[in-house]
């Protein structure tokens, strides 16, 4: 299994560009299920959660040309015959899942691998269900699957139960093909969301206020092809703009890398970190020093629970005490211990983390759970003292493309050890 090297003390300085959106770029793969006609996306990230989900349409029967390097994918889903999601590829890539609604509303019938509780938590996916329910699907749940099937679906007055960014997706999906009028209440306002409506609207979608917790979409009896650009990756870019903070760097970001991540942006500056807005972008200074500053993870446009792990390690070696609360999910700390093995020195009880901010980390060899928390201990491992050996590389691969290329163009000492 692979690894990583990581020297500590170099500074992240140079340009910044983000990939395209990984979270983007996985619902809009599950949305060329419904139409049968060809699709092309661009600024597709090469990233394992991709492959699985290429993976996945294509053994249903989509035909497809994906050119990695050009980030370019062309979809042709015309001869979809087999409407299954399988154990084997949800376990290891929940946003299977998204497959659901778009399936039922095409075909008619769809069969989803229920999948199950995850490294951050249980997850369970009962909002997307009730929301499919009532457009007018039939669901049943047997032998660790959902079988969910409809003649046609019927638009409907859809109340969330709690906001979720992915049964957000599966639903608007879903109601694109649905008869009549659909109004989602407690709608997830995540840019992704928006992107993928993007996405749906070049189809030939009628969908409006998407961004805000009510969403209408008027049913269509088919969707067209398109050409696509899915948006850059705002977890990917927060995560470098924490990297170049806390390691006292400078970066300059593309405009559109940052463009939602107001708040992270905020309270970087409190944290003491220079940022200038310009027309074309952003250049961001990290302070010799940040200082401690407190956050609570919720739904956009409150701070992402996916920057919450990298907050973390920064403010490991931040002057003061921070505290961190996650609100989003119920077991997302996994990476305070690693943290704490490199000399950190956080308490955690409950959903909540104290952050006592210590002179220096030292490097160790360490390893993850999950692809947020695998990134905080490599921003942990570039301000620690000595060497840290990150393992579990797969993680970090479903989430960050060509990590190691892009943070020795800034300056990092990173190396991938085969294994
Ligand atoms: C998406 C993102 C993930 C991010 C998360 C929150 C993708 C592929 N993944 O995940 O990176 O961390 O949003 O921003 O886009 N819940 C239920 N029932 C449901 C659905 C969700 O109880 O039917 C709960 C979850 O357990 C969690 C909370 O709602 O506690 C939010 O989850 P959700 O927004 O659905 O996360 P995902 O869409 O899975």
């Amino acid at each position: 299994m692979d690894t990583l090297l990581i020297e500590g003390g170099a500074r992240l300085s140079g340009n910044f560009r983000a990939s395209g959106a990984k979270n983007a770029a996985l619902p809009c793969l599950a949305a060329t299920l419904l139409t049968s006609q060809p699709v092309r996306l661009s600024n597709v990230p090469a990233l394992r959660d991709i492959r699985t989900m290429t993976a996945l349409l294509a053994e249903m029967g989509a035909r497809m040309a994906w050119d990695e390097e050009a980030g370019d994918v062309a979809i042709d889903c015309s001869g979809v015959f087999r409407l299954e999601a399988p154990y084997d590829l949800v376990r290891t890539m929940r946003a299977s899942v998204l497959t659901l609604g778009p399936l039922v509303a095409r075909y008619g019938h769809a069969r989803v691998s229920l999948p199950g509780g995850c490294a951050i938590g249980e997850r369970p996916i009962d909002q997307h269900l009730a929301a499919i329910e009532a457009l007018g699907a039939q669901i049943d749940l047997s032998h660790g699957y959902v079988d969910a099937r409809a003649r046609r679906l019927v638009g409907a007055r859809i109340p969330m139960g709690m906001v979720t960014v992915t049964g957000t997706m599966n639903v608007v999906m879903a109601a694109t093909l649905a008869r009549g009028e659909s109004v989602i209440d407690n709608a997830a306002c995540e840019p992704e969301v928006v992107d993928l409506c993007d996405f749906l609207r070049a189809m030939g979608a009628r969908i409006e206020g998407d961004g805000t917790p009510v969403i209408h979409i008027q049913g269509c009896e088919e969707l067209g092809g398109g050409d696509f650009r899915v948006m850059a990756d705002r977890i990917e870019a927060g995560s470098y703009l924490i990297g170049c903070a806390m390691t006292g760097g400078e970066m300059r970001f593309a405009r559109e890398d940052l463009a939602h991540l107001r708040l992270p942006l905020d309270l970087l500056t409190r944290a003491g970190a220079t940022i200038h807005e310009e027309a074309d972008g952003w250049t961001v200074t990290g302070p010799e020093r940040l200082t401690a500053v407190d956050i609570t993870t919720a739904p956009y446009p409150a701070f992402p629970t996916d920057l919450q792990a990298q907050w973390m390690a920064a403010m490991a070696t931040a002057d003061g005490v921070a505290v961190v609360r996650e609100e989003v999910f119920e077991n997302r700390f996994m990476h305070v211990a690693e943290l704490l093995r490199m000399g950190a020195d956080i308490r955690v009880d409950g959903a909540t983390a104290v952050v006592r901010g210590v002179d220096t980390l030292s490097g160790a060899p360490v390893m993850a759970t999950d692809l947020r928390a695998s990134a905080s201990l490599v921003l942990a491992g570039l301000v620690a003292r000595g060497e840290t050996r990150l393992s579990r590389l797969y993680h970090l691969d479903r989430g960050y493309e060509r990590l190691e290329e892009k943070l020795a163009a800034l300056g990092a000492r990173v190396v991938r050890e085969q294994g």
